[in-house]
């Protein structure tokens, strides 16, 4: 029996199978079973010469089965991992991963550049009211410069708590009432003014500004809604000489080159007295105007000394505040900086475009 059974197991090439053997011996019908059944009947006699043999052979039988058992599962498991094996070396299709988008990517490029020279991002909202787009800003009711923002103005709805609901239906549901008017703001400027409030009147304010700005207008340097970034710095003592060092050293980091010239063209500008445009130094490279040396000047931003009245309506004392100011476009900012012609394209999502600027994989 001992033979027979040893044979069964090594014999048995499946766990099923080795489970057959088992029961076959070892269950409640089992031949070992049946035998140690016997020991009951034997006299003791009997019993102390038997009993150790039949005890052997279930022992061996059951240590037998064990081995079998734990080869048949090592060897499964072994012919598992050879058959799920991954070839790391076959090509694969990458998943399509998206990318920053050219605006995104300057915008990160200016707050890195800006907050190592110690300024703080700011935000304000993209629909604002008209004192913080205009009033605030020197640009009373009456200013010519209001009809040069090509403003695009919010219809109020809904109810108000304020008393304000009367002037809001009057001209059908635009505010004719200016302290209640809200526009989609037309400049990052208004962040001028909610940043020195914030900062409470009474000590230095240095921010930019990034954002969405939108005016009524379309061609191929224009769209409606496109991006500013705003700089301000307000602290005892500025002047000029520290607003062309912070633009010339801002944009030899932007562009990344040494050979950046500025022109501070005087200007006009309602917040900023005095005001300048500001123009850099372009070559000329296969046909292409390239930022840097001096073969021609091109506008890039807007800015001046902070306007007496913008600081008092900001909370700051101007006989003991000054400060500088600075408005740039950022979508012309990246035209620049990545060679792109037609600003439309920012915004028509087309991957292609992406593509074709490395912006997409
Ligand atoms: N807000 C101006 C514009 O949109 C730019 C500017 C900002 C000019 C700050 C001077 C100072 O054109």
């Amino acid at each position: 029996l001992r033979t027979d059974l040893l044979s069964a197991i090594a014999d048995a090439d499946t766990l099923d199978a080795v489970e057959t053997v088992r029961v076959a011996a070892l269950g409640k019908a089992g031949t070992i079973t049946a035998l140690l059944k016997t020991l009951g009947g034997m006299t003791p006699d009997e019993r102390q010469a038997t009993g150790p043999r039949i005890h052997g052979l279930r022992e061996a039988v059951t240590a037998a089965l064990g081995e079998r058992k734990a080869g048949l599962e090592r060897a499964a498991l072994d012919a598992r991992l050879a058959s799920e094996t991954l070839d790391m070396t076959l090509p694969v299709d990458l998943a399509a991963t998206g990318g920053v988008h050219p605006v995104s990517q300057v915008m990160d490029e200016l707050a890195e550049i800006f907050v190592d020279l110690g300024f703080a991002v700011a935000t304000g909202p993209e629909i604002e009211d008209d004192w913080h787009n205009f009033t605030a800003l020197n640009i009373p009711e009456t200013h010519p410069a209001r009809a040069m923002h090509d403003t695009f103005y919010v219809e109020r709805t809904g109810a108000r708590t304020d008393g304000a609901a009367q002037a809001a239906s009057d001209g059908g549901g635009f505010a004719t009432d200016a302290s209640e008017r809200m526009v989609l703001r037309t400049h990052t400027s208004p962040v001028q003014i909610r940043a020195m409030k914030a900062a409470g009147g009474n000590q230095p304010v240095r921010i930019i500004a990034p954002g969405r700005t939108y005016r009524s207008d379309s061609d191929a340097t224009h769209t409606p809604m496109f991006h500013q970034v705003e700089g301000l710095v307000i602290d005892k003592g500025i002047t000029l000489g520290h607003l062309k060092w912070t633009l010339e050293t801002f944009l030899k980091a932007f562009f990344e080159r040494d050979d950046i010239v500025l022109r501070l063209r005087p200007s006009y500008f309602p917040f900023t007295e005095p005001s300048a445009e500001v123009d850099v130094g372009f070559s000329v490279v296969n046909g292409k105007r390239v930022i840097g040396g001096s073969e021609g000047w091109m506008e890039v931003l807007g800015s001046g000394m902070v306007h007496r009245s913008v600081i008092a309506a900001g909370g700051y004392d101007p006989d003991e505040w000054q400060g500088f100011a600075f408005g740039c476009g950022i979508d012309r900012l990246a035209m620049l900086k990545y060679g792109m012609d037609d600003l439309r394209a920012f915004f028509d999502g087309d991957l292609r475009w992406l593509k074709h600027y490395g912006f997409a994989a």
